[in-house]
């Protein structure tokens, strides 16, 4: 263990089991370590680094907002922040946004929205429903609306109001749908959960559901947004428009930011009644600006949806190699192998040994969300890896 990591031992609550290697650099799709040793990085900052590491225009707009105004409170207007809204509205289907800083707050941000709502539109209706299976975040009511006994049950009472049914059901949703009912939140593919993809139909019949009874659709995009699923929202790719949507991680390359939109009907909030001190802020909006403006000009949710289809073809190609794999599934770069064996952990260790980062997303499934401006030599050279990492466990 180097000294860093003894370091960190002494001081930090043990809330994340690292691996041990200390990351100094980066640059692309590889990071370095304190070593100099390099590696092909498919974990991407949890699906953040979008554009790979230091991207250089974003470095050079975080280097220019820096160097001009990096903090003012939201009492005043701010250039960067009107400019990513603009971007953000004019390319989505929703009309006004809302910035914090992580997608546990856009979330709650957005349950508290459609709270609003329901106090103005159905007499003071609160309750929201979500899937099992979900993450919403790590908040005391984001964990009640993350479906996952793990995250819910240390923390218990939780916060009321946030009712998980199974996900995939729409009878499900139906039957829970009360006169408290305010809003359904999905994502729109489960990340965290394990790379769930939604059946042939589930949105739309949530969205039609949602119509009928006259309740709120949000979409939690953080992990699925930003080209990640090959466009430049899922939403696109089910034929579904939310009244309320959320963004994080791939937004500004790194900079922590979350983002409420919404629809003008579903806008309610009225000064006062939400706010953020670092929300917004130049710097951050000066990253999640050039960071969305790149992805748009330069159709990079087209590659994302290249390449994901690169590696899910090459991932299925292993699968026939390989009688263990059981599964292959995703959407463009966020893709996930599942496993007969609880084998994740060995293989994310036997890929760290060759040079290539991994996420083990459940005990028995690998999870790959690499930056979206990969190339096939980068896919080739993982999968090259991941070949040699599985014969090692063996059949
Ligand atoms: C779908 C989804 N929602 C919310 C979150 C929480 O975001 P953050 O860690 O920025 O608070 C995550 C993080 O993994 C996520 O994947």
């Amino acid at each position: 263990m180097s000294e860093w990591q003894e370091l960190e031992q002494k001081y930090f609550m043990p809330t994340v089991e690292r691996t041990p290697v200390t990351l100094v650099r980066g640059q692309g799709v590889r990071v370095w370590d304190d070593d100099g040793r390099e590696y092909l990085d498919f974990v991407g900052g949890w699906a953040v680094d979008s554009l790979g590491h230091c991207h250089p225009v974003v470095a050079e707009a975080v280097m220019e907002q820096v160097k001009t105004l990096i903090h003012t409170s939201n009492q005043f207007y701010t250039i960067p922040q009107v400019q990513l809204a603009e971007l953000l509205v004019e390319n989505s289907c929703l009309d006004k946004v809302f910035f914090g800083n992580s997608g546990t707050e856009a979330n709650e941000g957005a349950v508290k929205l459609a709270r609003r709502y329901g106090k103005h539109h159905l007499n003071g209706a609160y309750e929201v429903i979500t899937a099992n299976a979900s993450f919403h975040g790590r908040t005391l009511a984001m964990v009640a609306a993350t479906g996952q006994a793990k995250f819910q049950e240390p923390y218990a009472p939780l916060p009321v109001g946030f009712i998980n049914v199974e996900y995939n059901s729409i009878e499900a949703i139906k039957a829970a749908t009360t006169s408290q009912t305010c809003a359904v939140m999905l994502e729109p593919l489960q990340g965290e959960g394990g790379v769930n993809l939604p059946d042939e139909g589930y949105l739309a019949s949530v969205r039609a559901w949602c119509d009928q009874k006259g309740r709120l659709l949000i979409l939690d995009e953080i992990q699925t947004g930003l080209g990640r699923t090959g466009t430049l929202f899922a939403y696109e790719q089910y034929d579904v428009e939310p009244d309320i949507m959320t963004l994080a991680k791939g937004l500004a390359s790194g900079l922590p930011i979350g983002v409420i939109l919404a629809k003008d009907r579903a806008s309610v909030f009225t000064p006062g009644e939400h706010g953020s001190t670092f929300g917004g802020n130049p710097v951050t909006c000066a990253a999640g600006y050039a960071t969305l403006k790149f992805i748009i000009e330069n159709d990079i949710a087209g590659n994302a949806r290249r390449m994901g289809e690169y590696l899910a073809s090459g991932l299925g190609t292993l699968k026939d190699k390989f009688p263990f794999i059981t599964d292959v599934r995703g959407r463009g770069l966020l893709v996930a192998m599942e496993f007969s064996r609880d084998i994740a952990q060995s293989l994310v260790t036997a890929c760290l040994d060759r040079g290539l980062l991994l996420n083990r997303v459940k005990p028995n499934a690998l999870r790959f969300m690499p930056p979206l401006v990969i190339s096939d030599g980068e896919v080739d050279e993982a999968l090259d890896i991941l070949d040699k990492a599985l014969s090692g466990v063996g059949n």
